[in-house]
């Protein structure tokens, strides 16, 4: 018996850092996607497939404190197997297999994704879960890797769509939301989420009352935002992104390469920022289909680039016998 789940890439369109510390956020799921397969072996095993290698680890007695040992890729893995198998009784393995097309390590939600296709496909070989109980053992298993996440990448791979997201109320959907062109670069610097949500933290201690300002300003900047989607008013949108991106500027998460990339998208976007932690990673722009042909140009042949569209579907889940 299999039990395969896959679940979306994501954008954070405004929000990210200030979302940690309690504002909102509003994220979109693109349509890039992991699929996570899981099936039963006879081993006393938990084996890991994925681009990124294989292990294999004991699953009794070493298992259940075995997670924190295993590199961090595979960890979020490793806690829910453990959790499965210790929570039903007559399971002797596990092999789950991973196959992604989001790329690793560049803000695009590659770990959240993995965690909550995992969380589908690994408690889906037992028993069928709800959105809710998969969510939130998924973010449970992105703690094993980044204790502090707010929960929002987890929540919209879960959902699909536009959402709104903060840590104390979880999401609202935005609902019509077609229009939005929007293009996506990688800077082809990886980033630790990890570290530059520690070093926002640093900034938040050094200067208290600067961050609590920003937050308040990244809350209109929000509200401002969601009338503009209610309007599909693409020009304000444009501006809001760029205005969110000079808060991001202010917590330090840019660097020269973002800032070159964004100033040569300006010429054919409505707007640029930053999406996810930053340091490196991913920056998006609204652009006007017209203008697509001419990305290249600007940005030269060392960067990749995508259109993105919204995935609307979030976490999907099947069983095969
Ligand atoms: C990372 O994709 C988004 C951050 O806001 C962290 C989080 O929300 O957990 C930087």
């Amino acid at each position: 018996m299999k039990s395969i789940a896959s679940a979306p890439a994501k954008i954070i369109l405004f929000g990210e850092h200030f979302v940690v510390h309690g504002t909102k956020a509003i994220l979109a799921a693109i349509d890039k996607r992991v699929t996570v397969t899981t099936t039963f072996t006879e081993n006393q095993t938990v084996k890991i497939n994925s681009q990124l290698g294989t292990i294999e680890v004991p699953t009794s007695p070493s298992i259940s404190s075995s997670y924190e040992e295993v590199k961090s890729e595979f960890r979020p893995f490793v806690y829910l197997a453990n959790e499965m198998i210790t929570s039903n009784q007559n399971v002797n393995g596990l092999e789950i297999t991973i196959n992604s097309d989001i790329p690793i390590g560049v803000g695009l939600g590659s770990s959240s994704a993995c965690c909550v296709a995992a969380t589908a496909s690994i408690s889906g070989l037992f028993k069928e879960v709800s959105s809710e109980e998969n969510l939130k053992m998924s973010i449970e298993a992105e703690k094993t890797i980044f204790p502090d996440t707010s929960g929002a990448d987890c929540t919209v791979c879960t959902y699909g769509g536009i959402i709104e997201y903060d840590k104390i109320n979880g999401s609202k959907k935005n609902t019509d939301t077609s229009n939005l062109n929007l293009l996506i670069t990688n800077s082809m610097i990886p980033h630790s989420t990890k570290r530059s949500v520690e070093k926002v933290s640093k900034f938040k201690e050094d200067d208290e009352e600067r961050f609590s300002q920003l937050c308040a300003l990244e809350t209109k900047l929000i509200d401002e935002v969601n009338i503009a989607l209610k309007n599909k008013d693409l020009i304000t949108l444009g501006l809001k992104m760029s205005e969110n991106q000079k808060y991001l500027e202010e917590i330090q998460v840019s660097n020269d390469t973002l800032r070159g990339m964004i100033g040569s998208l300006k010429e054919i976007s409505l707007g640029a920022k930053i999406t996810g932690a930053g340091d490196g990673g991913c920056v998006i722009a609204l652009v006007k289909d017209e203008n697509l042909d001419k990305v290249p140009a600007l940005l030269g042949k060392d960067k990749e680039y995508f259109s993105a569209k919204i995935d609307t579907n979030g976490v999907e889940w099947e069983k095969e016998k």
